[in-house]
């Protein structure tokens, strides 16, 4: 497997560029697929390793998982029995946490071990738990797994503290077969959970509110198969659309909902990016001045922490100073440190940055501390002088579906080596 990617930066890119499916929403539909009692067809399924990883645990709980050549994948979970998910794979994503809603929803019982992911600070689950245990499972954590039981699940009302996004979903998932009604308020609002809710729906749940605070999940006996095409990736085409602004002639990207990315353009067009956003793709054109701006980071339709790195590095272009404030996890900064490396004029402290721009970088070794850091910096090597480094790539593998591919497509001069 390689280990780095290089990239000679410098070239301006040209053409168009397609989104796949939503990673988040994948990440989720696949284990929302196991609550179904017939086979579910998931389509526009992103080829990122996080899918091999979510397909491994499905295949150790006897699901049969069929990959087509166009990417759809088919989900037979017919012959499924529930096993404990205490190995190491479990780890290597966050999203492995869906099986705790999945599992417990559909067999009253899940054994998982603690889920992995981006290092982004600290990342608790006491509000899935704080869910589960609403609907009457009884939580403990042994030797190393968390053990998730309940005689009989039995709908109830939910607050969250924090409008969060897995727990929101692992909630839903629990709650498609408990007995009577469940309402999650402070739910989170993001478009994956109404994907998410849309699939459930589709496969026979009675979910309304999903998109709203509040969701109400009245409990069904029953779960069928469906057939169902994942959103495009609002975090994939906002990382396209910050690199075309940082190093396009003219880009366009496709397959996308611009209303998804609202918070985003709005800042783009603040800068002074020109931008063409028609129904479903927007046209960079570069060569304008950018202007600073400051962005503060928030759950939908705010700005989407998964964007900030991404942003910081087009900051680097733009006259003046910018602050970025990071509400969602308030240590993702790393990659701050790294566009320093690379010539970047920037101050970090207090869960904020500030970027004074422009500044011309300068293509380095620098690491992906995590998958939104590594796509930052792809974006600074596309722009940089010379060429630039990045290692620990299996981050930005895990959610940028050939990467490679679209960027050498676009003009850009990217390769990878051992
Ligand atoms: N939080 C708690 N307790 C909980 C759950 C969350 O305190 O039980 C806190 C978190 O620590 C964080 C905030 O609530 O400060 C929001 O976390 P949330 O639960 O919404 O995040 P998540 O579900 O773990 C998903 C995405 C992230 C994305 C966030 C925010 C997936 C698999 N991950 O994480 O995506 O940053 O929502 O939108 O959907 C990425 O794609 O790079 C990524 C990290």
């Amino acid at each position: 497997m390689s280990k780095v990617i290089k990239i000679e930066g410098g070239h301006k890119l040209n053409g168009s560029v397609r989104i796949d499916g939503s990673k988040n929403a994948t990440v989720a539909l696949i284990p929302a697929a196991i609550l179904a009692n017939e086979i579910v067809t998931i389509y526009g399924v992103p080829r990122i390793s996080d899918v091999q990883a979510l397909t491994d645990i499905l295949n150790e709980l006897d699901v049969t998982v069929t990959r087509a050549e166009n990417g759809d994948l088919v989900i037979d979970p017919t012959k499924m029995r529930n096993v404990d998910l205490d190995k190491e794979n479990v780890t290597s994503l966050r999203a492995s946490y869906y099986f705790m809603g999945a599992l417990l929803g559909k067999y009253g019982k899940s054994v998982i071990k603690m889920p992995g992911g981006c290092d982004l600070g600290p990342r608790p689950i006491d509000l899935h738990i704080k869910g589960f245990e609403a609907l009457g499972a009884d939580v403990s954590y042994e030797h190393g797994n968390y053990v998730i039981e309940a005689k009989e699940l039995i709908g109830n009302s939910v607050y969250l503290d924090i409008a969060s996004v897995g727990a929101t979903i692992n909630i839903m998932m629990a709650a498609v077969y408990a007995t009577g009604k469940t309402t999650i308020h402070n739910a989170a609002k993001e478009p994956e959970i109404i994907d998410v809710a849309t699939l459930l729906n589709k496969m026979g749940a009675n979910i309304r509110g999903a998109g709203t605070n509040e969701i109400s999940i009245e409990g069904v006996d029953y779960l069928a198969g469906c057939n169902h095409e994942i959103i495009p990736d609002r975090i994939e085409a906002g990382t396209y659309i910050i690199l075309a602004a940082a190093a396009a002639e003219e880009v366009t990207i496709e397959n996308i909902i611009p209303l998804h990315l609202d918070s985003l353009l709005s800042k783009l067009v603040e800068m002074g990016v020109d931008l063409e956003v028609k129904i479903d793709s927007v046209t960079v054109r570069g060569g304008k001045e950018l202007k600073a701006v400051d962005i503060k980071t928030n759950t939908y339709p705010g700005f989407a922490t998964d964007l900030q790195s991404p942003f910081a590095t087009l900051l680097t272009q733009a006259e003046g100073t910018s602050t970025i404030v990071e509400t969602i996890y308030k240590e993702r900064f790393e990659v701050v440190s790294e566009l320093q490396r690379m010539g970047a004029n920037a101050k970090i402290g207090n869960g904020q940055a500030e970027i004074t721009g422009p500044s011309e970088l300068f293509g380095e070794n620098v690491k992906a501390t995590d998958l939104r850091a590594g796509a930052a910096l792809v974006i600074a090597g596309l722009i940089a002088e010379g060429v630039t480094e990045i290692r620990d790539i299996y981050h930005i593998d895990r959610g940028y579906a050939n990467l490679d591919t679209k960027l050498t497509n676009l003009g850009a001069k990217i390769w990878r080596e051992d």
